[in-house]
């Protein structure tokens, strides 16, 4: 079922989203070859409790998957081939060279906020530096589609257009999704799909869009039994941009919008 927020709950969820969107603006300003993924994951829970919320990816549990054990960490860092869902480790240190994908999950006010960056560490090739300039490009033209109006896979087909149009593949097996006072929510939002097709967009609707597109073939992301992490079949790198919306006639309302890039979008 998809609820649709009351304005009430919107101001929640813009402090929730704004909470996480400082998070993130920490990490990318911290970030530095050598440092262990894990010390990026104890800056992020350390700040969001700071600031009177909770991790909302700690302890998280999919329902009906008994078989994976519950999230043990308030962000995911996924570098280069891993897609999603990397647990952060004091043993994974991110090096120059890499593109690291760090997702970010705020619980406040009863409401959940949910993004993700994909930075760029020192110098990397161009073929892959392109591969995180479109994927958040990709973000960007499926926000633009999020209005009162349009149909779901308008977002789905936007950002499945621009990922192709450069020969990149979209990773199908994950999703964007509603949120709000749950983390996952109905509608799923793939990142792949026919114009004009979906269900109606209405204002209210809050969605966290996330494209997950990959330099190579590969179009699904796989785990180890029982591991966390997902990783391309062809082990080429991906990148992953999130932002938590609200459906708006004529423009969507970002709720995660980082301050640091403020002018820039
Ligand atoms: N942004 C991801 C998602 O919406 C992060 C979930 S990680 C988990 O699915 F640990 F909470 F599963
Ligand atoms: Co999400």
């Amino acid at each position: 079922m998809i609820t649709i927020k009351s304005e009430r709950e919107i101001e929640l969820m813009r402090d929730a989203g704004s909470l996480v969107a400082r998070t993130l603006d920490l990490l990318e300003m911290e970030i530095k070859p050598g440092m262990s993924t894990r010390e990026l994951d104890t800056m992020a829970e350390q700040f969001i409790r700071d600031n009177n919320a909770l991790p909302s990816f700690l302890n998280y549990a999919p329902k009906g998957d008994p078989g994976v054990t519950p999230y043990p960490a308030t962000l995911c860092v996924s570098i280069n081939e891993e897609v999603v869902h990397g647990v952060p480790s004091k043993k994974r240190i991110v090096r120059e060279g890499d593109i690291v994908s760090v997702d970010c999950g705020v619980y406040k006010g009863g409401y959940h906020g949910d993004a993700a960056r994909t930075f760029i560490l020192g110098s990397v090739d161009g073929s892959v530096r392109q591969l995180v300039e479109v994927t958040e490009e990709c973000l960007e033209r499926g926000i633009a589609m999020a209005v009162e109006g349009n149909r779901l896979h308008d977002i789905s087909a936007a950002i499945e257009d621009y990922a192709r149009s450069f020969g990149f593949s979209v990773i199908e097996n994950m999703v964007g999704h509603g949120i709000g006072s749950e983390l996952h929510e109905d509608p799923a939002v793939p990142n792949y799909g026919r114009r004009h097709t979906g269900v109606n967009l209405r204002e209210g609707m809050t969605l966290a869009i996330e494209p997950m597109i990959a330099l190579g073939r590969s179009r699904r992301a796989v785990s180890r039994r029982g591991a966390w992490v997902a990783v391309t079949e062809d082990g080429k790198p991906s990148a992953h941009f999130e932002h938590t919306i609200v459906v708006r006639p004529g423009k969507a309302e970002v709720l995660t919008r980082s301050l640091l890039h403020e002018g820039k979008a």
